[in-house]
């Protein structure tokens, strides 16, 4: 089979196309053929090892798993003995930072991982997105503990995680104030913002209106930056690690004040969490952003392409 294959740290090129063994699933694991997997900023991150933190999941040294892609979906081609919950023919979409695959003609996967049926009459290359920028999305939003009615403006509205988040947050009944370039202001009241700040014309951090989360699904801002613009006991999440990981650090320090503060929540993967987006994308209420697509074959391309940081939503990789 082919697959996309990294075997050191390091910049878009050390990824290759090569061949190797088709696998074999065991007892309790499942073959999927995969139609198509997504290359976004998780994958980008496990590749280069850009934060040295990434390498004591992925290993110190040099990768241990050679093959990324966190999103997949595709068809079950066979299934171990002991599979009950999944059958040939099946089609599934999921999400796994743990141990990776989906850059890959096949993988396999565990009866127990995060995995569910694609809703009726969507294609591989739709259903591949809905996990990666969702997943991060929520598990913000639940560490926010959002309450309907409540104003949360989301930074960067047009990132795959930015994007879920709007979507998401007018959901659970949320006022959003989402901030984007004014090239896709449009995009970002489609998928249902309150109101659009459009960077290039007005700084949000200079506003005089107040919120009860800001949630940076980009990092560009920063907690000192926000402060002015949240409510007393207002909270700032950020998708990055912040100017020397401040983000961490005041997260851990300001556990202890009682007024604005900082969460910065570690991110788990549910089996919950795919249930209700794939449930929001069967009511409409969930549709993720695609940017464009491109063949296994070219992933190096698409590897760049992420890493410019200019993707609208997702970047799918067709695996055909
Ligand atoms: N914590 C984690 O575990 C984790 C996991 C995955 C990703 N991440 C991080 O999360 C961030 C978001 O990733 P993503 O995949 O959702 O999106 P992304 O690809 O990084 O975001 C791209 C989008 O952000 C917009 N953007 C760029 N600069 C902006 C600015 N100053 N203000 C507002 N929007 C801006 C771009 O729009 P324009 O081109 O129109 O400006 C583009 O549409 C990344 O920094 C990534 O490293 C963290």
């Amino acid at each position: 089979m082919k697959a996309a294959v990294y075997k050191k740290y390091g910049p878009p090129e050390v990824v290759e196309v090569v061949d190797l063994p088709k696998p074999i699933p065991g007892d309790k694991e499942i073959l999927l053929k995969v139609h198509a997997s997504t290359v976004n900023r998780t994958d980008c991150g496990f590749r280069s090892a850009e934060y040295f933190i990434s390498r004591f999941f992925s290993g110190l040294f040099r990768p241990k798993l050679n093959v990324l892609g966190c999103e997949f979906a595709g068809e079950v081609e066979s299934v171990g003995k002991l599979v009950n919950r999944f059958k040939p023919g099946d089609k599934l979409f999921g999400f796994n930072d743990a141990r990776f695959g989906g850059h890959a003609e096949y993988m396999l996967l565990k009866d127990t991982d995060v995995l569910a049926l694609i809703p009726e009459g969507m294609s591989y290359s739709e259903a591949v997105a809905i996990t990666e920028g969702g997943h991060y999305a929520l598990c913000d939003i639940y560490a926010m503990n959002v309450q309907a009615g409540q104003h949360i403006l989301v930074n960067g509205a047009t990132g795959a995680i930015g994007s879920a988040a709007v979507q998401l947050l007018k959901h659970f009944g949320v006022k959003v104030t989402a901030v984007c370039s004014s090239t896709h202001a449009d995009k970002v009241k489609q998928l249902g913002a309150d109101v659009v700040i459009e960077f290039q014309k007005e700084d949000f951090t200079k506003g005089n209106v107040q919120y009860d989360a800001v949630f940076d699904a980009v990092g560009k801002s920063s907690f000192g930056k926000c402060k002015p613009i949240l409510k007393d006991k207002g909270l700032y999440v950020s998708t990055e690690l912040g100017n020397n990981s401040e983000n961490v650090w005041r997260a851990i320090l300001g556990k202890f004040s009682g007024g604005k503060r900082i969460l910065f929540p570690i991110p788990f993967t549910k089996q919950q969490d795919i249930d209700l987006l794939k449930e929001l994308v069967e009511t409409g209420k969930f549709k993720p952003l695609i940017d464009r697509s491109y063949s296994l074959e070219d992933i190096v391309s698409a590897y760049k392409y992420v890493e410019t940081g200019q993707k609208v939503g997702n970047v799918v990789l067709t695996i055909d």
